[in-house]
């Protein structure tokens, strides 16, 4: 046991501040994960389904959804907070049915951003799998279409707040019936990934407070960037926002919610970070002092953060094919996997992300090498390095007896999937959803007739 202790450690694995909590090593020293009494050991579900393969688990999509919802609610109380809180899951973050019913069916709100995301709820809807109680924000640019949708489904009885973006909303939307949202763009910078000098989204505040009183308005919104580095980026915007607030309310007695937007971050590199306690704390209350200190009444609260719910809820594994040199570099190998870092887990590629990787097998290997991983698209880009560092994992040639090594990377959750693409025409993974104990392909292999066929053969 105090061996398993010591891998599990080493490899960052249950650790609640990494999300990795679920997750340890098997006496076998394999990767193993832990859904209450039930247990999956990642190499034997290899055994079964092959790689490249993503494994989902929604019991961790609906604890880390309740677990939100408990921390802003414990706050709310602790504080005297007035106003309540809701969470709206931004669907672009993961659009897979297996991702958004478990949300919903624990009663979580939903933000689509575009038509075709309005059109799953309207799915859902004549599906019976929707509760009218549910809200759907309406983010993202409002096409003819997208506005016909949302008129068509407040028509039905559901409630679908629009987002106003700019002038042309304001003027589609003035005659909507429903409330109505507006997002205001937030002059301020924060440490993100994300964060672009020109925000095209939304208005500046003077715009707005120029547009008098607005029809049905009930949110103001905001959404600075997302993976918020620290703590501060999230506080500052929410004081700014609070200021923007308490001036508008004085010309929109309607007004009553502030919708924070996304930006909360994950740790994927599995180093100390800001958790979710401590920024909700401090977002509650520091909305309560600028609206006391004007006497306007605390506003309900939305959070739309979906990278922080979603990315720990899904691993990708990989198998290692062989080992290649790399000359004229501090790493000496490469490790050649059978997946593709720019089809599968694009971020890699476009904003340089970092992940947290670990072997599947042989998690006590003594012996260890650093290296960098090349996917198998025939694309000089298709690589990871760790940002130019290394990834340490087991060499090659010292796995005991079974000589492949198949290798698993975490939070692989939120936004990869919307993302993915089939450069070189490989097929996409396999996904398996691994819920109660029992697991479910959710996406099997595509063959080459179906990769070919989304290309018109
Ligand atoms: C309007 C809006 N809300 C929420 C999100 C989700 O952000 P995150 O996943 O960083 O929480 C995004 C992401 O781009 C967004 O544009």
């Amino acid at each position: 046991m105090i061996k398993q202790k010591k891998l599990e450690k080493f490899w960052k694995l249950g650790f609640e501040e990494f999300n990795t909590q679920y997750f340890g090593v098997s006496k076998d020293n394999e990767l193993i994960v832990r859904e209450g009494n039930y247990q999956y050991n990642i190499a034997d579900i290899v055994v079964k389904f092959g790689t490249p393969l993503e494994i989902a688990f929604p019991f961790i999509i609906e604890k880390r959804y309740l677990d939100l919802v408990q921390t802003f609610n414990f706050h709310i109380k602790d504080q005297e907070y007035k106003g309540r809180f809701f969470y709206h899951y931004p669907m672009k973050v993961n659009q897979n049915k297996e991702f958004v019913l478990p949300l919903i069916s624990e009663g979580a709100n939903l933000e689509t951003s575009s038509y075709n995301e309005l059109w799953l709820v309207r799915k859902l809807w004549e599906q019976n799998q929707f509760h009218s109680r549910i809200r759907v924000i309406c983010n993202g640019p409002k096409t003819e279409k997208y506005l016909g949708l949302i008129q068509e489904l407040k028509e039905k009885g559901l409630t679908i707040i629009p987002i106003i973006e700019d002038m042309n909303e304001y003027e589609s939307l003035k005659n909507y019936r429903g409330e109505v949202g507006i997002r205001t763009k937030m002059e301020i910078k924060i440490k993100s990934h994300w964060n672009k000098k020109n925000d095209r989204y939304g208005l500046a505040p003077e715009e707005i407070y120029d547009l008098g009183r607005i029809r049905n308005l009930k949110v103001l919104h905001y959404h600075v960037g997302s993976q918020t580095t620290d703590q501060k980026g999230i506080v500052e915007a929410v004081e700014k926002a609070a200021e923007i607030y308490v001036r508008l309310k004085k010309e929109n007695p309607t007004l009553d919610t502030l919708d924070i937007g996304g930006g909360m971050a994950v740790p994927y590199e599995k180093k100390k970070h800001y958790n979710a306690n401590s920024v909700v704390k401090k977002i509650i209350s520091t909305i309560k002092k600028v609206c006391d200190e004007k006497e306007i009444p605390h506003p309900n609260i939305v959070a739309e953060w979906g990278r922080y719910i979603m990315a720990p809820t899904q691993i990708t594994i990989f198998k290692v094919l062989c080992e290649k040199p790399i000359y004229n570099s501090v790493v000496k190998k490469w490790y050649i996997i059978d997946g593709s870092f720019m089809n599968d887990l694009i971020d890699t590629w476009t904003v340089h992300q970092k992940w947290h990787i670990a072997p599947v097998t042989n998690m006590d290997a003594e012996k260890l090498t650093k290296v960098w991983l090349a996917g198998s698209s025939c694309d000089s880009d298709d690589r990871y390095t760790a940002g130019g560092a290394s990834i340490t994992l087991p060499k090659l040639e010292d796995l005991n007896g079974n000589g492949y090594l198949n290798i698993a990377l975490f939070d692989s959750g939120a936004y990869q999937d919307p993302l993915a693409s089939h450069h070189c025409l490989l097929s996409s993974p396999v996904k398996i959803i691994a819920q109660n104990g029992v697991l479910t392909v959710a996406r099997r292999r595509e063959s080459s007739e179906e990769v070919g066929r989304l290309f018109g053969w």
